[in-house]
């Protein structure tokens, strides 16, 4: 089972969110890794801080969008689940990862730049799956989000009419996640158990789409 992180958009939070789901599902005894397909890197940097005593979520780069297929294919069969923390770049390595995923989780931020920019990402998610001749289940998550301002709220009523449906549970800003990441853990592993809740809400609800895929 593929699960692609992306966005055209960097900054709106592929890495943490690819990290925190794949440490969750670790927990849940999934044996999962992350395919780290940025030239940043930043899966892979914060594997290396990770406890060997903890949950294992082996970390993969693989910045080379000519290996990345093949590579994904074969770890898809030594690991019940793979999430690819993609890149942000208009390249063909984002129409490989659209391609490459049963399932395609899309990070957004509340703001009208950030909507604007899903016009380009859903023409090339359309091209993807005219490429591909089958539906690839896609779904915007609200990153940074908090229900109790009005302009979120607004935000959540345009994606409702968008053909990408976007996850029940959103990711509010927390500081949580800038620390856990620094220590090379999820936040269900850190002292923040609102933080801990709401992505084991997230998590529970990726975990639903793919078992009903
Ligand atoms: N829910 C959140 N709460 C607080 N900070 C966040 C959250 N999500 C992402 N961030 C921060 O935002 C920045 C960009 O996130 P990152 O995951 O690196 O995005 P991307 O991989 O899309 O470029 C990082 O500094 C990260 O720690
Ligand atoms: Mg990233």
């Amino acid at each position: 089972m593929i699960i692609s992180v992306t966005s055209l958009k960097g900054g709106v939070g592929k890495s943490t969110i690819a990290q925190n789901i794949a440490v969750c599902l670790a927990h849940m005894g999934y044996k999962v890794c992350i395919v780290d397909a940025d030239t940043n890197q930043s899966s892979l940097r914060w594997s290396t801080f990770r406890d060997e005593d903890l949950p294992g979520v082996a970390v993969f780069g693989i910045p080379d969008g000519k290996m990345l297929s093949s590579n994904v294919k074969h770890l898809n069969d030594d690991y019940e689940i793979v999430v690819i923390d993609g890149t942000p770049s208009l390249s063909k390595v984002t129409s490989k990862i659209l391609l490459l995923g049963d399932l395609i989780i899309v990070p957004i931020l509340p703001s009208g730049l950030d909507i604007w920019a899903t016009e380009q990402f859903i023409e090339r998610y359309e091209d993807a799956k005219d490429q591909k001749e089958r539906d690839i289940p896609a779904y915007f998550i609200l990153n940074q989000y908090s229900g109790s301002i009005n302009l979120n709220k607004e935000v959540k009523e345009v994606l409702a009419d968008l053909d990408i449906k976007t996850l029940k549970h959103s990711l509010k800003s927390r500081v949580a996640y800038k620390q856990a990441v620094i220590e090379g853990l999820g936040v269900y592993e850190y002292k923040d158990n609102k933080a801990k809740d709401e992505i084991i809400q997230v998590t529970n609800e990726i975990k639903d789409l793919i078992t009903n895929l």
